[in-house]
């Protein structure tokens, strides 16, 4: 028998793709296409990965891995991370609630996000999340109203915005360069801090950072610690003497062609070498990094066809399904199901009525015919979570692999979910 390892978690048996112990064919015959499909000991060993290099670097340092939920909010993707001990990253109270039903506690969550609304800031308060990471002047002054009205004490974090230069493939994933929308301005921190420190019900329990995403490097992480540390420093010389944690965000980044992943190693080694003798606790919210290497979109070649001299792979996921490559030129391999010998350079694109709705343009492919499966790697982060229903198109099936067994954690949505909330008969109010 022919046997190789593609990736992790991923292996070609005479030819046909495995993920794990289940053949790619098997699941799209008993759940259909396109579903998305996510290998549960890829997850673990990724998780793993990262919490014995933290280990080894921070064995004083007490640290926690918060798995950013937007990254893939399936509730057995976030089990599977559950049972790790891993916490969790919201940023809305749906993410609360997916969180909560996937069985993390309140101290389990951290809050982030540069729009959260006095509800939801009220249901974290509820829920008792370990701390909400509060992006403006705004922000605090709201989460003092709320934490008044409830009569508890919020415990908050500042995101500070550390103005650092940060490269990463599209401009749209970086979030921590100077006049960015997120976190507050570095040059405004220090008096926003003041005003928290100064807040009777709230708490300022650290500070907190994210600079962006699939960053490969650690120069950017190190730049904005050093200035986090100085803020920190003058805070506490300044009688702030709660500030606990340092939540240094998410952004560790993945192979998707042949770039370099991030490593992870020399990332735990900085953040030891960064926060040695400051007396806080480490939060990390990888979203990516944990996620995305475990899962393809599985997808049916539905035609072949050539126009203008180009060749066009048509396939049945399309840019509602998967939008990354539409949205950020991002670049996602795809691989044959089933090996066929020839090539052919095409574009692979969906069913959607755009232009823009493609999975890759100008690609070296397998010569796939109709009826084909297709592969589309490295899409378990900001796959499925991204869908959408445009043209109406129910989302995909969410497909989780454990070793030769498969279970359906998604059902595909039926034509009945696509106007379940539409009205037949509008009720019209008077004014
Ligand atoms: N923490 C915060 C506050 C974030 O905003 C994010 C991601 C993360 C953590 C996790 O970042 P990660 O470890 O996954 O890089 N949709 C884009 C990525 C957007 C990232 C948004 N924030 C994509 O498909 O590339």
């Amino acid at each position: 028998m022919g046997e190789s390892v593609l990736t992790s978690g991923f292996s070609r048996v005479d030819g046909a793709m495995f993920v794990e112990g289940v053949p790619l064919e098997r699941i799209a015959e008993a759940v259909g296409t396109p579903t998305y499909v996510y290998s549960a000991g890829r997850i673990r060993e990724q998780y793993r990965r990262l919490e014995s290099a933290l280990m080894a670097a921070l064995p004083d340092v007490p640290h926690r891995i918060h798995f950013s939920v937007k990254a893939n909010s399936n509730l057995a993707v976030l089990r599977t991370l559950q049972e790790l001990g891993a916490g969790v990253d919201i940023v809305s109270a749906g993410e609360l609630f997916r969180a909560r039903e996937a069985g993390f506690g309140g101290a389990d969550v951290v809050f982030s996000g540069v729009g959260k609304t006095a509800d939801e800031l009220a249901q974290a308060l509820a829920g008792k999340v370990l701390f909400i990471n509060v992006e403006s002047e705004g922000e605090l002054l709201l989460v003092e109203q709320v934490a008044a009205e409830h009569g508890v004490v919020a415990p908050v974090t500042l995101r500070v915005n550390p103005e650092v230069t940060v490269e990463s493939p599209h401009e749209y994933i970086r979030t921590g360069e100077k006049g960015h929308k997120f976190g507050i301005p570095y040059d405004d921190a220090e008096h926003v801090a003041m005003i928290a420190h100064a807040l009777p019900h709230v708490q300022l329990v650290g500070l907190d950072m994210h600079i962006g995403s699939q960053i490969a490097v650690w120069e950017p992480y190190s730049s904005a610690l050093t200035r986090l540390k100085t803020l920190l420093a003058s805070l506490r010389a300044q009688g702030v003497n709660t500030l606990k944690w340092l939540d240094i965000g998410g952004g560790l980044a993945v192979t998707y062609d042949d770039e370099a992943p991030a490593d992870v190693e020399r990332f735990a080694r900085g953040v030891a070498e960064a926060v040695r003798g400051l007396d806080v606790s480490i939060v990390l919210e990888p979203g990516r990094f944990l996620v995305a290497e475990s899962g393809v979109l599985l997808a049916r070649v539905l035609y072949r066809k050539r126009s203008g001299g180009k060749e066009y792979i048509i396939t049945d996921a399309g840019m509602n399904d998967l939008v990354r490559p539409s949205h950020y030129q991002a670049y996602h391999r795809i691989d044959a199901v089933q090996d066929v010998g020839e090539r052919v350079v095409a574009d692979v694109v969906g069913p959607v009525c755009e232009s823009g709705d493609f999975l890759a343009l100008a690609r070296d492919m397998p010569a796939v015919e109709p009826g084909d499966l297709l592969a589309v790697q490295t899409a378990g982060a900001y796959g499925f979570v991204m869908s959408s229903n445009y043209n109406s198109r129910p989302k995909p099936a969410e497909v989780l692999v454990e070793g030769d067994r498969f279970a359906v954690a998604t059902e595909r949505e039926r034509l009945e979910d696509l106007v379940r909330l539409e009205r037949a008969h509008l009720q019209w109010r008077s004014v």
